[in-house]
């Protein structure tokens, strides 16, 4: 059975796309095969995964295949034995409208997805940070929601939209959506607060499962810049985490 996961948070630069390419990659090392899925008109884990080769998708990306203009197979590109993506465009922003006007406007991309699920173990969706046509979608295809956050006030107090989508999405379009788990990212030492505010995390939502905290950084910067993964790029620290949250990721869904 393919496991599809989203990696949401309607709140902006809170590491989505850190996570999605880095679980995506954590996952192929350890032997699952991937498909990595950008639905977001930003195409940063585009760049991520295939650099400037994201130009040669201008009319076989994420939107056309929503849109039905191209079959599933015509959409992937080859990251590594392990790791496939269906890449987003530029252009994506332009396909909202078409989206949004057509029939079952929430199920495009499950609807596009189910041909390739035969081909993978897992499949990775990186979102927007909006609460769009292309959010919804995300959640209606997805069997597991991955939450990841900043340990600050409004990133705690945020949380609660999330969970009026995901309740929203159970009631209306995929009522067996879970929640993984929330990733509380960018965790530094040097002051108390993180440590404060993942203490108030959990008493705010006692029912959220907490996932492997993720270290602050530069590295998963720089190697996001360089088109690389962590693994290859030599932060000990950041590495070990993804590991970690990618092996107890592995042990929630496959036992
Ligand atoms: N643990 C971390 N340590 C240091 N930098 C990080 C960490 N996680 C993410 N970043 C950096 O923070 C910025 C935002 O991260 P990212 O792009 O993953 O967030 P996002 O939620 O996908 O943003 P958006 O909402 O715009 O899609 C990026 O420059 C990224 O490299
Ligand atoms: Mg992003």
């Amino acid at each position: 059975m393919t496991v599809i996961i989203s990696v949401a948070n309607q709140k902006g630069g809170v590491g989505k796309t850190t996570v999605a390419l880095n679980l995506s990659y954590g996952l192929a090392r350890r032997g699952r095969r991937v498909l990595a899925v950008d639905v977001d008109p930003q195409f940063n884990l585009t760049f991520g995964l295939i650099g400037m080769k994201v130009l040669d998708y201008e009319n076989s990306n994420v939107g056309s295949l929503m849109t039905g203009e191209i079959r599933a197979d015509e959409a992937r590109a080859v990251v590594s034995k392990n790791l496939h993506l269906i890449p987003s465009h530029l252009n994506l922003s332009m396909k909202e409208l078409d989206i949004l006007n057509g029939y079952n406007r929430e199920r495009k991309l499950h609807r596009a997805l189910t041909p390739l699920l035969p081909d993978y173990d897992y499949v990775i969706i990186d979102t927007p940070p909006s609460m769009g046509i292309f959010l919804i979608n995300a959640l209606t295809a997805s069997d597991y929601v991955v939450i990841p956050l900043e340990l600050s006030y409004f990133g705690i107090i945020g949380m609660q939209l999330m969970f009026n989508l995901m309740e929203m999405i159970r009631e209306e379009t995929n009522e067996n959506l879970r929640l993984l788990g929330l990733i509380p990212n960018k965790f530094t030492r040097q002051t108390t607060v993180p440590k404060t505010r993942l203490k108030e995390l959990k008493e705010m939502y006692p029912n959220a499962p907490l996932l492997t905290t993720i270290p602050k950084a530069i590295a998963l910067e720089r190697a996001q810049a360089l088109g690389r993964s962590i693994y290859d790029y030599g932060d000990a620290r950041a590495s070990k985490a993804f590991l970690r949250l990618t092996d107890q990721i592995i042990s929630l869904v496959e036992s």
